[in-house]
């Protein structure tokens, strides 16, 4: 079985005026179909920078990223733009729902760019499988903070993808959602083979994944 996602070596420095911050020191990874893994770290520890290079949102100064056996950092912007679309759900930290849609509309807006069938009816199916099937007629601006996550990770399970990034989704979820999220996506892991990275401060995941990494400074450690 050839793991979905490969990274190899990956360095990221962020220059400030005075000095730069090591974001990503030499990290490889890799993640297996099926596979859940959560990446464990204390804030400003990498976590978001690398999903962003992951999914190839932002490039390494230096390394390499394969989705599905592609090597995304040597491909154009739109090419990475086309790859994400078909092979990465991603759920962001602060959800990036698009505003003046509503939530069945920013779900619908994947499909269509899949050229989905039925994707009205979809959108609902996945809004109500993270029970908030009544909020498809809203929009972000009027949910709660933890509706919106939800609304961001159906969007992230919209369209089949074979690969799920998820930074921090239940940082705005009570403990009862949180659960509910990793079992479906542990129900999600075994079902579909999709692989699921989620960094998390929440330790609960470990109890649901099937592997740990941690972060510190923009390296990854042994767990
Ligand atoms: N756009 C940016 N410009 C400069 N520094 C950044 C930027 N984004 C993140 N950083 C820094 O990089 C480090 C890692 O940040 P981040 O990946 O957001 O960590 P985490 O998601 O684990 O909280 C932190 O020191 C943070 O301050
Ligand atoms: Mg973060």
């Amino acid at each position: 079985m050839l793991p979905i996602l490969r990274a190899h070596n990956l360095i990221l420095d962020y220059q400030l005026k005075s000095n730069s911050i090591h974001a990503l020191r030499d990290v490889t990874l890799t993640l297996d179909p099926g596979e859940m893994v959560c990446l464990f770290g204390a804030s400003g520890s990498g976590k978001s920078t690398l999903l962003n290079v992951l999914a190839g949102l932002d490039l390494p100064d230096s390394g390499s990223v394969q989705v599905c056996g592609k090597a995304i950092t040597d491909m154009s912007e739109d090419e990475r733009t086309a790859l994400r679309l078909n092979a990465i759900g991603m759920v962001f930290q602060d959800n990036n729902l698009i505003g003046q849609f509503t939530a069945r509309e920013n779900i619908e807006l994947i499909l269509r760019c899949q050229g989905a069938q039925s994707p009205k009816q979809t959108a609902v199916g996945l809004l109500d499988q993270l029970g908030v099937a009544d909020l498809a007629d809203r929009r972000p601006v009027d949910m709660s903070g933890g509706q919106r996550q939800r609304v961001g990770i159906a969007r992230a399970l919209a369209g089949d993808r074979p690969i799920v990034l998820c930074d921090e989704p239940t940082g705005a979820l009570d403990r009862t959602n949180s659960d509910a999220l990793f079992m479906l996506l542990r129900r999600l892991t075994y079902s579909t083979n999709v692989g699921v990275i989620i960094a998390t401060h929440d330790r609960v995941a470990e109890t649901y994944t099937d592997r740990v990494l941690e972060i510190t400074d923009g390296e990854l450690v042994a767990s």
